[in-house]
């Protein structure tokens, strides 16, 4: 019997991991320039923690099992929960702001489809224990330095941005309760991610009457300057909804600063799914092709009082290998050297067959002293060899 691997898995054979390795090392790059110090957690967790923080969304995508003491646990799905439970265990010792990166293995049990796979990595980038508006410029910052390290410019990428609590005055003033607002939010965010008849169908269930459908229709329509504008325009009864414009102005204006204005744009459907996000939210686009995020994330004020720890306010935001690895084969724009599985420095050849050993003795030499060698074990002409040394891309060929 053959087997195969499981649906929306991956087998990295040695050019695969060599692109992975190269997507990682420039998410480690890019973070500890940046100013992040890297952690890691669990690959699972208790089912509770995901359940009690993520919302239905990811909730529904859980892989989970029980273990031998009948304990109810899952695989990690995202980083987020793993990142507040870990802070709110030391919380009062550890300096503030924290700014932690993690790469982890994830999975969800989501159906494949081009840009999200079952198993993937992603890249998390989060600032918690401050709400200054500095740090979400910080973060956002942080993806776009990266969108730019591996050549995404302005003309393949947009950064949408909007206001959780925004959106929320808004939806207020339209007369939807606080209560519906959680729903509401997880349905919005489908509206790019399902085809149109499957999401008048999801929007049918949260909306009551034509006139809400219609007002929702109109609330997350708003983008760009002039969007806001009208935003502002609309809000100017509600002093917590005219200072979350002004925060967004003032965000714009410090990513303006930052050099990184040109990527990003503000835009009301930017709701995202998961529970936790309270007050700036943003996603990353391809503008041809790709319809899925590349990368998403927001400020959660209340995710580490949840789990019992001191009010701490956070930003963050996630982005995977799946998505970027998409858009640039999209673009044709993988740098060759990503693909480089072995690195060679010296290949040394076997100028006399009856003098083997003076082979293994040069090779163990060089590796000893910190260089790559190699060479055959099979006795061959020397052009042969020399054939073989460029084949592997060594940098020189040598003998004794
Ligand atoms: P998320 O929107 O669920 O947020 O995922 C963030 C990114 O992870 C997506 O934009 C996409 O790039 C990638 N991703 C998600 N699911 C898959 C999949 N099935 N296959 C491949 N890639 C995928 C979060 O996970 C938040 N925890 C991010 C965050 C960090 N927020 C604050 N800090």
């Amino acid at each position: 019997m053959r087997f195969q691997a499981v649906k929306g898995t991956r087998d990295f054979y040695p050019e695969d991991m060599a692109i992975r390795n190269w997507i990682v090392k420039s998410w480690r790059d890019v973070s500890l320039r940046n100013g992040f110090e890297e952690y890691d957690g669990p690959i699972f967790e208790y089912l509770d923690l995901f359940k009690a923080k993520s919302g239905e969304g990811i909730v529904s995508e859980l892989f989970h099992f029980k273990d031998r003491g009948d304990r109810d646990l899952a695989i990690r799905p995202e980083m987020t929960p793993t990142l507040a439970r870990m802070i709110c265990a030391k919380a009062h010792s550890l300096p503030r702001p924290i700014k932690w990166f993690s790469t982890p293995r994830l999975c969800r049990a989501e159906r494949p489809q081009r840009g999200r796979l079952r198993e993937f990595f992603q890249w998390n980038i989060d600032i918690v224990g401050t709400d200054d508006v500095v740090s979400d410029a910080e973060c956002i910052f942080v993806i776009l330095d990266f969108f730019r390290q591996i050549g995404l410019t302005p003309a393949d990428v947009v950064l949408k941005i909007n206001s959780r609590s925004l959106l929320a005055a808004l939806l207020s003033a339209r007369g939807f309760e606080p209560s519906r607002h959680q729903e509401i939010y997880t349905v919005l965010d489908k509206r790019d991610k399902l085809p149109e008849d499957a999401y008048a169908e999801v929007l049918g269930k949260v909306v009551r009457t034509d006139r809400e459908k219609a007002d929702l229709r109109a609330i997350v329509q708003a983008h760009g300057e002039n969007g806001l504008n009208e935003i502002a325009g609309l809000v100017t009864h509600d002093p917590a909804a005219t200072a979350e414009v002004e925060l967004l102005r003032r965000l714009f204006g410090l990513l303006g600063t930052m050099g990184v204005a040109d990527y990003c744009t503000f835009d009301m459907s930017v709701v995202r799914g998961l529970a936790y996000y309270t007050g700036v939210v943003f996603e990353g686009f391809g503008k041809a092709g790709l319809q899925r995020a590349i990368c998403g994330g927001g400020r959660y004020d209340q995710l580490l009082e949840l789990l019992g720890g001191p009010p701490m306010s956070g930003i963050g935001f996630g982005t995977s290998d799946v998505v970027i690895l998409d858009l640039l084969a999209e673009l044709d724009r993988l740098p060759a050297d990503a693909r480089v599985s072995k690195r060679v420095e010296f290949y040394v050849i076997d100028a006399d067959p009856s003098r083997f050993e003076t082979v293994l003795d040069l090779v163990a030499r060089l590796r000893s002293a910190g260089y790559a060698a190699e060479f055959s074990y099979k006795r061959q002409a020397i052009p042969k060899q020399f054939k073989q040394a460029s084949a592997v891309g060594a940098k020189h060929a040598v003998s004794r």
